[in-house]
């Protein structure tokens, strides 16, 4: 199966591109396929009406036609999702085809604070709904992931480290129903 991976801050120190390419290397121990849009490929223009899609854009674009899903690690900003983040999928909102109509997606989220960013994955799942796509019910949320995450992303807390197994079990299961 091929997936794609989208997420993290700018920032070079991001937890949540710590912990997407962590889970990027758990799939591809399970022979997966995964193409990975983190850091600098996420330092996108600004969405505007007749602006022509960068390069970078129809990269993103292309990965998402050819993946069978999507896992999108998201920090969240003030309760929601941070605008390079959101920017991203506005643009490829616009694109033709749309790649979000039943795609199915996991959501994870890290974050330094107690709700390990869940209360931005409700603001990715009424985005996610809108365009059509098919966010699986559990997430992957990290609390204290400045203290619970390693130097390469990965849980160093019991609890997430048996989470991630069965969560993307779950997803790659819902993903190979959709998109056999
Ligand atoms: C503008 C801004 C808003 C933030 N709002 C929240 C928030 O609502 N909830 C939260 O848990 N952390 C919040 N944070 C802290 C981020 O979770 C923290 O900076 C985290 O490390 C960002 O993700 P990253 O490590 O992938 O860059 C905010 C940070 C910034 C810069």
């Amino acid at each position: 199966m091929r997936v794609a991976l989208l997420g993290g801050s700018l920032r070079p120190g991001s937890l949540n591109a710590h912990l997407l390419r962590h889970l990027a290397g758990q799939l591809e121990a399970r022979d997966h396929g995964v193409s990975v849009f983190a850091g600098e490929s996420l330092r996108l223009p600004l969405y505007e009406d007749g602006l022509a899609a960068s390069a970078e854009i129809l990269a993103l674009h292309g990965a998402l036609l050819a993946a069978q899903g999507l896992v999108i690690v998201s920090p969240e900003y003030n309760a929601g999702i941070p605008g390079h983040l959101k920017n991203a999928v506005d643009w490829l909102s616009t694109l033709k085809p749309s790649p979000w109509p039943g795609l199915p997606v996991l959501l994870c989220a890290a974050s330094p604070g107690a709700f390990g960013g869940a209360r931005g994955l409700v603001a990715w799942r009424a985005t996610l709904a809108n365009m059509g796509a098919l966010a699986l019910p559990e997430a992957l949320t990290v609390p204290h992931a400045d203290q619970q995450l390693d130097a390469h992303g990965a849980p160093t807390d019991a609890r997430t480290a048996s989470a991630v197994p069965k969560i993307l079990d779950g997803f790659l299961s819902l993903a190979a129903r959709l998109r056999s």
